[in-house]
């Protein structure tokens, strides 16, 4: 257990086993949003007065934060979105939309998030280019060797989640990025379930376009990054237009936009936000991206052993080296099992994780997923182990 006192919500007996849908937030995150709404409110890149100054300096500053915590290259390869959708959908319909052909092939698999699934089958009716499916293995983890037999000349995108939401596996995100170098691919990361947990480095991991949800970080809902390689993010066609983001316009129909990053942030950005994400990055980096992964790894252990005691338990992703434990109960409804133990403050999450291509593979539509994160503990892992024994209680308390 790591910081857990920072955390309030965690003092009130709620036990929060849903961190892959979001996290917490520590009182320096939230301190830090209220101090932008009371101490010095107003607009950024707009105002010649002191606060306005100070909201321009804590905004940029956030940028150079992202930057450093991903090892960019230039900050200007920092776009700030409103979540990691808004970022997927940019680099879709910005840019690749622009780039790929009919005949084209973008490789996915079938354990990615809606996110970065529906944007490109969307884009592939209007185009015609073709997505093909990494298989996955017997322990749902991403079948390597498949995906080095699927490209071939007219592979153009690999885009994969560094670590799923449902299955929570760790993909190996070097080899694929050496991949594609190779092979003169764009490799598209969501790095949504990994940058709050795991060091993502675009550079080291050849990385064309990444993008997250700071929600999943500590960090607000409603804001997000968008990364990409300098060279390819000049090419990405803005999907909005007004405001910050142009140099001139007139009525004789001429405009000319800024450079990046500002001509991908039209309009007033959820400054808040943005500045709220600096101050979660600012947490995490404290605390140590390998001091988390190490204690999550340790928790999972720990979960998946005393998940074996309780009777009636299929477990989907027992090996996946995070935090994320996918099982059913029995014949029970996966919503039955979490309603009956937010009986006891335990907060988990049921359904297909709106990663509903998944179901193909592990032929199960839902499934309860306990999704775990530095604050949590073993006493916590104890309680819910211990309300899964009485399993018999379920029906009785949703009914
Ligand atoms: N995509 C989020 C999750 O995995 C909401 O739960």
């Amino acid at each position: 257990m790591l910081n857990r006192e920072d955390f309030e919500i965690l003092n009130t007996g709620i036990i929060y086993f849903d961190n892959a849908a979001t996290t917490q937030k520590p009182r320096s995150v939230v301190n830090k949003i209220v101090d932008y709404y009371t101490k010095y409110t107003a607009n950024a890149h707009r105002g010649d007065y002191d606060i306005s100054l100070k909201v321009d300096e804590e905004y940029e500053s956030t940028r150079d934060k992202v930057k450093n915590f991903i090892n960019a290259e230039d900050r200007s390869e920092i776009i700030f979105t409103k979540g990691s959708t808004e970022s997927f959908n940019m680099i879709v319909f910005g840019f690749m939309a622009h780039y790929l052909q009919k005949g084209d092939e973008v490789i996915l698999s079938k354990g990615e998030h809606a996110s970065n699934l529906l944007p490109w089958i969307s884009l592939a009716k209007q185009i015609g280019f073709t997505i093909r499916y990494a298989s996955l293995e017997e322990d749902n983890s991403l079948s390597m060797e498949n995906l080095k037999e699927m490209i071939n000349s007219n592979t153009k995108v690999i885009s994969l989640a560094h670590i799923t939401n449902s299955i929570g596996d760790v993909r190996p995100i070097k080899e694929i990025g050496e991949l594609c170098k190779e092979n003169n691919i764009l490799f598209v990361v969501d790095v949504t379930q990994s940058i709050g947990h795991l060091r993502v480095d675009v550079i080291e991991n050849n990385i064309s376009f990444l993008g997250f949800s700071a929600h999943k970080m500590l960090g607000p809902t409603g804001v997000g990054v968008l990364y990409g390689k300098k060279e390819l993010l000049e090419k990405l066609v803005p999907l909005e237009y007004g405001g910050g983001m142009n140099i001139a316009f007139s009525s004789s129909g001429e405009y000319e936009l800024k450079e990046l990053p500002f001509r991908l942030e039209a309009g007033t950005r959820n400054i808040a936000g943005v500045i709220g994400l600096g101050a979660a990055i600012d947490y995490l980096e404290n605390i140590g991206l390998q001091n988390i992964h190490e204690y999550e790894l340790e928790l999972k252990k720990y979960l998946v052993e005393k998940m074996k005691t309780v009777p009636n338990i299929k477990i989907y992703n027992e090996t996946s080296p995070s935090g994320v434990l996918l099982f059913n109960v029995g014949n029970y409804f996966s919503q039955d099992v979490a309603i009956y133990l937010n009986k006891f403050k335990i907060c988990i999450r049921a359904g297909n994780h709106c990663a509903k291509m998944l179901q193909e593979v592990i032929c199960s539509t839902n499934t309860c997923r306990v999704s775990l994160y530095f604050y949590n503990t073993k006493e916590e892992i104890d309680k819910l182990i211990e309300a899964l024994k009485d399993q018999d209680k379920i029906l009785e308390t949703v009914v």
